[in-house]
């Protein structure tokens, strides 16, 4: 037996009722991350997703689509797995809840829970949204009668069923909550969870009589068993079901249940519940994140604003899609999707940032060394700097990992990328070439190629399709030491071998070039996504050559950028102009996060009178392009400060 300590992920089970969108595939790819690094710092891990098979929807879409729900579902269930297959998921059991080995445990739970005499048979009268496979009460639906979570009608439901006993185990949930802090994340989610709990809980119907597309109640066949009850045992019936049951032993109780926020309430109250009443214990985390919207609303099929990632990935690439959605998503926060932001972050963090200081790498490691990585001669303190910051990133990238914010870690090992190229702006390689300072060029050459080794080392559980591209350009795509968590520790490097400079990892994307080939399946497209419906300003006043030259604009580099404290809108930039370094505030904070400014060249106008804002003193204005809820700084790559714009 392994000694090595376990880590346990799953996704929620996905309906095969409608096609996977990138909403869906964010909880997949996250899980996927997830494992990855957990494997990468020495886990036995264990990666389950599936397909929740059941219910009166998948019933109803299967008479409509003239099929029986079996045939219906088989078909659909191969593009589930195709897609997690283009988006390299590396999942380690896909259960589908009408496998065998899924019926016998549930069947075997309800049983016992209903010999220790928490399932009793009673009458169900109230409401159900079938497209949530939910009960509501008269109070929730209202006196219009429909699902307070999706907004559709609902169906009035009388008919006989067994009910669950959730209301006699309410203390001893909140009891156990008070205990594990740690079990339902991120905290808003918690509160709100005791805050529903804490006004009462009624006892659940779990099982039904009109229809018969589910898994029978083992002692009164008349009944299927509840969809959720059903689908929320998923999680261990994959490990009890499986082989002798041993990956039951090893792996339960999971570490970590990922599913959105809409099903929360499913997995931090019925299914812990569940758990208790028949004595298994209970996982350790229910991680409730985010939504992906579009404009102002759920992606989702039923408002018909889904966007099909296999499209996506065959355009951009799946690394790329799996590194927006990390980074797009804060911690317990929604994000916004649109073709736009996508392209941007590409441009922005993948292009610009990290693909451009391999391409530079290389590029100079050729130019300047015929291809050769020579040894570094001694760090001086500028060189420090960089090292220091290498050497300190993965510590916070992990903490903040192991915590699962993975935006906030992408942001933390991003700065190290800015600063190797502000490493590589300020020691300008090319004049030391020119001075003939060997030593010190190798010095800078060789600490580039350690900062992109240790950065793709640690983005590799994001972007697993990308590493090996590296390794190739590095010259070490036969060094897998080089590649673990272990080896991030500075120097490891190799001297002496040669690089392979290839294309670019990711090419700018032109924008205006490639919109809109990514349909949503729209129905109501939200304005935000309407390119062509911005109406044009009209053009200003004409304005003299003279007029026009009185502005002074030059290339300003951003040496550091922060929040304004207590403000929304405020950024304040310290830039360099040439040799002066000055001080600009910009009122631009919705549109960018400050560690993704620096580095940057931008556009400023250099002679507009002074300003006090919040008693810091502003020099200039940065120029952007602006346009209905969105603005973009305005760039000049490969310009050295001070440089005049005209
Ligand atoms: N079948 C149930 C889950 C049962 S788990 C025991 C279900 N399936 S689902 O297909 O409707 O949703 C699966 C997951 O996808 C949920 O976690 C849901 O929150 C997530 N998402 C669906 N649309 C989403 C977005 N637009 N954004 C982020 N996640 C989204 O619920």
């Amino acid at each position: 037996m392994s000694d090595k300590k376990t880590f346990y992920i799953t996704t929620p089970i996905y309906y095969p009722s409608d096609n996977l969108h990138i909403g869906h595939a964010y909880t997949t790819v996250a899980a996927d991350t997830m494992t990855r690094y957990k494997k990468m710092r020495g886990f036995d891990t264990y990666f389950l997703t599936g397909s929740d098979e059941h219910g009166q929807k998948i019933q109803r879409r299967a008479l409509a689509a003239g099929k029986s729900p079996q045939e219906f579902v088989d078909e659909i269930i191969c593009n589930f797995k195709k897609l997690w297959q283009v988006l390299l998921i590396e999942n380690d059991d896909f259960i589908r809840t009408t496998e065998d080995r899924h019926q016998k445990v549930a069947q075997e739970l309800f049983q016992k829970i209903y010999d220790q005499g928490d399932i009793y048979k009673s009458q169900y009268e109230g409401w159900y949204c079938t497209s949530c496979e939910t009960f509501f009460t008269e109070i929730q639906v209202g006196e219009e009668h429909v699902c307070p979570d999706c907004g559709k009608a609902v169906e009035k439901m009388k008919e006989e069923s067994y009910f669950f006993k959730m209301s006699k185990y309410a203390d001893r949930w909140l009891q156990f909550i008070d205990e594990n802090p740690n079990f339902i994340r991120p905290e808003s989610r918690r509160n709100e969870m005791i805050n529903f709990v804490k006004q009462g809980l009624d006892d659940l119907c779990v099982s039904r009589t009109t229809f018969d597309w589910g898994i029978k109640v083992p002692f009164d066949e008349k009944h299927v068993i509840y969809v959720w009850f059903d689908a929320l045992i998923n999680y261990i019936s994959a490990l009890k079901g499986t082989g002798d049951g041993s990956l039951y032993d090893k792996f339960w109780p999971a570490d970590v249940h990922l599913v959105g926020k809409d099903i929360i309430r499913f997995h931090t109250i019925i299914w812990p519940i569940m758990l208790m009443a028949a004595g298994i214990p209970l996982p350790k985390t229910v991680l409730g994140h985010g939504w992906v919207l579009m404009g102002d609303s759920k992606m989702s099929k039923s408002v018909g604003n889904v966007i099909d990632p296999l499209v996506l990935c065959d355009k951009y690439g799946p690394d790329a899609i799996r590194y927006f959605l990390m980074r797009e998503m804060g911690y317990g926060l929604d994000c916004n999707y649109s073709e736009e932001a996508l392209v941007l972050r590409i441009n922005t963090d993948l292009a610009n940032d990290y693909g451009n200081l391999l391409s530079r790498t290389t590029g100079m490691i050729n130019k300047f060394q015929g291809g050769m990585v020579t040894p570094p001669g001694e760090a001086t303190e500028f060189d420090q700097e960089l090292i220091a910051l290498a050497e300190e990133t993965p510590k916070k990238f992990a903490q903040l990992m192991d915590n699962m914010e993975w935006a906030n870690a992408l942001a933390e090992l991003w700065k190290l990328v800015n600063k190797a190229n502000k490493y590589i702006d300020d020691a300008a390689p090319w004049a030391l070439n020119k001075a003939g300072e060997k030593s010190k060029l190798s010095t800078v050459l060789y600490n580039m190629c350690e900062v992109v080794r240790m950065v793709t080392v640690m983005v590799s559980p994001v972007m697993p399709g990308l590493p090996q591209r590296v390794w190739q350009q590095l010259g070490i795509e036969e060094k897998p030491e080089l590649y673990t968590w272990d080896s991030l520790s500075w120097g490891k490097f190799p001297s002496g071998g040669m690089i392979h400079r290839g294309d670019p990892l990711f090419p700018r994307i032109d924008f205006a070039a490639t919109a809109d080939t990514v349909p949503a399946e729209a129905v109501e497209k939200p304005a935000a996504q309407k390119e062509t419906a911005e109406p044009v300003e009209p053009i200003g006043p004409e304005c003299s050559m003279e007029d026009f030259q009185r502005l002074d604009l030059r290339v300003v580099k951003v040496l550091a950028c922060e929040k304004v404290p207590k403000t929304d809108k405020l950024l304040k930039f310290t830039l360099q102009l040439g040799n002066e370094e000055r001080t600009v505030l910009s009122g631009i904070a919705k549109y960018y996060q400050p560690e993704q400014l620096v580095g940057k060249n931008l556009v400023l106008i250099a002679n507009l009178k002074p300003v006090v804002i919040r008693g810091i003193e502003s020099k200039g204005m940065l120029l952007s392009a602006c346009g209905k809820d969105r603005l973009q700084l305005v760039e000049v790559e490969n310009m050295p400060s001070g440089v005049k714009v005209m």
